[in-house]
């Protein structure tokens, strides 16, 4: 049975859209074509008290290539999102071109699209505290000497935040501070800033300005410790951070977990290995302990190591997606859930760690022809096993 809404109730509901239309194109595809998906992740999600949307790039502007110029991964975010997110063009190094000028006009077609359609818009991030991610200009930046140096810094980085938050008052979630911890020790990072202010005072003045700018919205603290074996020193400096914010009453409301899943191959070295569920819970319920919400902030399973055939990667990402967004969503603290991309052709995956047989990695949630994959099914069931949160 084919199963058509009309187009003033299709919001919501999937089964219409563009997913459908590509994948009837498809020999062999006519029966998932002619199948509803449904509701939509965003109204799954949403029966249970969690939001879910993707992140989405904006290309150069004017450009005619990238995920935003394109008609079908449009339509997929407009089917299945309550929520995006700039993927870069609210950092620094997009936003930023020198210590006077914001470039807002990336961000600014994302915040457009998404109020046209009814999307909410959250922000990452304002302060990727990490020198790799500085523009150059901004690691090279002189502050001065002595008491002036710290006062310069903080008036630049108050004054970005001041800025970027006022521009985007419908921003109701920020990813504040980001990746600050070093996975190697656990220590902070250094960066100009820390060194004109000191370290924790740098993080305390972003939350702190973040606060006064958006008194309603949900302040985040993102980074990538993951539940595998090796992340145990990244954890353990993230669960100091989040002790030292409540001890000086830094306001900090949620855990950002960033969430790339990933199969690594614990053979080589350096990498990650398999998942330790029991010390991952011991992180999580400290964090929770300690009042923190949770989110999910960039979800995608890299298949890297996985074997060619596309089924059997499908189907081992797809499982170990649902083992995690069920251990995840258990926690009634978990109030967000934002894939990072959502078509695989588009994720930064595919260029950051390539497979070593340089086949298309298959790590979001549809496939390059905008049907969705197992993947996506994963992420459905978890939503519909978990427990309905406030
Ligand atoms: C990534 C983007 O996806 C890439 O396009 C960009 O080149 C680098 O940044 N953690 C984060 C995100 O907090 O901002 C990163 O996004 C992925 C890892």
């Amino acid at each position: 049975m084919t199963f058509r809404l009309p187009p003033f109730s299709r919001r919501g509901f999937i089964g219409s859209g563009v997913a459908a239309a590509a994948a009837s194109a498809v020999p062999g595809l006519a029966l998932a074509a002619e199948r509803p998906l449904g509701p939509s992740l965003a109204a799954l999600a949403r029966a249970k008290g969690v939001r879910f949307g993707s992140a989405v790039g904006a290309g150069e502007p004017g450009s005619l290539t990238g995920a935003f110029e394109d008609s079908g991964y449009r339509q997929v975010l407009i089917d299945e999102c309550g929520v995006l997110v700039p993927e870069n063009e609210l950092k620094w190094y997009v936003l930023r071109p020198d210590a006077r000028t914001f470039a807002f006009e990336r961000a600014d077609r994302i915040a457009a699209f998404a109020k046209a359609h009814d999307i909410a818009l959250r922000g990452h991030t304002l302060l990727w505290h990490h020198p790799k991610w500085f523009p150059a200009w901004l690691n090279t930046y002189d502050f001065g000497q002595g008491p002036a140096a710290g006062r310069n810094a903080q008036a630049l980085l108050v004054d970005h935040i001041d800025k970027v938050v006022a521009h985007y008052p419908q921003i109701d979630s920020w990813d504040v501070v980001n990746e600050t911890i070093d996975p190697k020790d656990g220590s902070i990072r250094r960066t100009v800033f820390s060194d004109a202010m000191g370290q924790e005072q740098t993080l305390d003045v972003a939350f702190h300005t973040a606060r006064a700018a958006a008194p309603k919205a949900r302040l985040v603290y993102n980074d990538y410790m993951g539940w595998e074996a090796g992340n145990e020193a990244h954890r353990a400096g993230v669960l100091k951070l989040l002790e030292g914010f409540r001890k000086r009453g830094t306001p900090v409301d949620a855990l950002g977990v960033q969430s790339h899943l990933g199969t690594e191959d614990p053979a080589a070295p350096g990498s990650l290995g398999p998942p330790q569920e029991k010390a991952w819970r011991a992180f999580i319920d400290e964090a929770t302990g300690m009042g923190y919400d949770l989110l999910i902030t960039e979800f995608d399973v890299n298949d890297q190591n996985l074997p060619p055939g596309v089924a059997a990667r499908d189907a081992e990402t797809a499982a170990l997606a649902k083992a995690y967004l069920d251990l995840m969503l258990d926690y009634h603290q978990t109030k967000e859930v934002l894939a990072w991309g959502m078509v695989d052709k588009y994720s930064w995956l595919q260029g950051f760690t390539p497979r070593k047989d340089h086949l298309a990695k298959r790590v979001t949630l549809y496939d390059d022809a905008y049907r969705p994959k197992p993947l996506r099914e994963a992420v459905a069931a978890a939503f519909r096993s978990a427990p309905t949160r406030a």
